[in-house]
């Protein structure tokens, strides 16, 4: 595959500092090797920057507005190859509020959305409750509310049906009921407990194959369980665990559908000797076909 790095250290939208460190820790711990290993063929592009964007909301707790719709703004007017594979190194998840949208631009099938985390990142300006805005990515890239004038209108939008979230495990009370009133396809920890994180995900790579749609994949970081993955400013103990994240990456590289991945909320400032931003890497190695013994895997770009 042909893969793109594109850096883009956002970190207004989390309630911590540290998340501008992302990109460089993620190259640091060698995912343009790893990728190069596997035998792809990798770019890297450097990182994004930002210009604030003049933008005030009447809800208080909201903090960073100007920076955040700075941030959307460029990530959606990016240069990005129509051929080629873009990982984005996050960054908070606010990112996905300018990815999502660039990708639904970008492609002329219907794009899906699968949300690994532990948060549903569906609030609005005025719901949300901490003022941190990379709780918000979904409603905005979904268009369920408008965020406009404050941030640009989104280049595209996704279908909410198109949005499957595995992971959850932190849900605030507006967002439980958003999520059922979107229709988008869910599976908290629970339903992994009781059936595994390969029933829901197959399921929802069907729907993808038979729509003959472009993938998206918004891994945030903590979609892991903290024990194996520290470096996130909102750990919330119970998250996927080792296997069970390889297990993913794994269906994944073999569905061949994914066409684009965001690597958010990783915090070097909060790692403990690299090991999360390692983690990610043999993560991302899955994804892109590393395996234990050969298996087939297909491929769409
Ligand atoms: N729902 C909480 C909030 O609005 C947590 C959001 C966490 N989001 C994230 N991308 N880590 O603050
Ligand atoms: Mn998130
Ligand atoms: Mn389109
Ligand atoms: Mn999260």
């Amino acid at each position: 595959r042909q893969i793109d790095l594109i850096g883009v250290p956002v970190q207004c939208g989390a309630g911590r500092r540290g998340c501008v460190m992302g990109p460089d820790a993620l190259r640091t711990a060698g995912l343009d090797r790893a990728l190069t290993a596997l035998g792809h063929d990798v770019r890297d592009l450097g990182n994004l920057a930002a210009r604030p964007r003049d933008a005030i909301h009447r809800n208080p707790a909201i903090h960073d507005l100007s920076e955040a719709a700075g941030w959307v703004d460029t990530i959606q007017r990016a240069e990005i190859a129509p051929d080629r594979f873009p990982i984005f190194l996050g960054g908070d998840h606010l990112m996905a509020a300018g990815t999502v949208p660039a990708m639904a631009a970008r492609t002329d099938r219907p794009l899906f959305v699968l949300w690994l985390d532990a948060h549903s990142d569906i609030h609005t300006l005025d719901s949300s409750e901490s003022g941190n805005l990379h709780g918000t990515p979904i409603s905005y890239v979904t268009g369920r509310a408008d965020f406009t004038p404050h941030f640009p209108a989104p280049a595209a939008t996704v279908d909410p049906k198109n949005v499957c979230m595995i992971g959850l495990r932190s849900v605030d009370g507006y967002e439980k009921q958003a999520l059922a009133e979107a229709g988008i396809d869910t599976a908290d920890m629970r339903h992994i407990d009781e059936h595994g994180i390969a029933a829901p995900l197959r399921a929802f790579l069907d729907r993808v194959r038979d729509a003959d749609g472009a993938l998206h994949v918004s891994f945030d970081v903590d979609f892991l369980d903290p024990a194996i993955a520290p470096a996130v400013g909102t750990t919330v103990p119970g998250g996927a665990t080792f296997r069970e994240a390889h297990l993913a990456m794994e269906l994944l590289a073999e569905s061949g559908l994914v066409t684009s991945l965001d690597l958010a909320e990783l915090n070097p400032f909060l790692d403990d000797r690299g090991r999360t931003a390692t983690l990610l890497v043999d993560l991302v190695s899955s994804l892109f076909g590393k395996t234990v013994l050969d298996r087939p895997t297909r491929s769409r770009l």
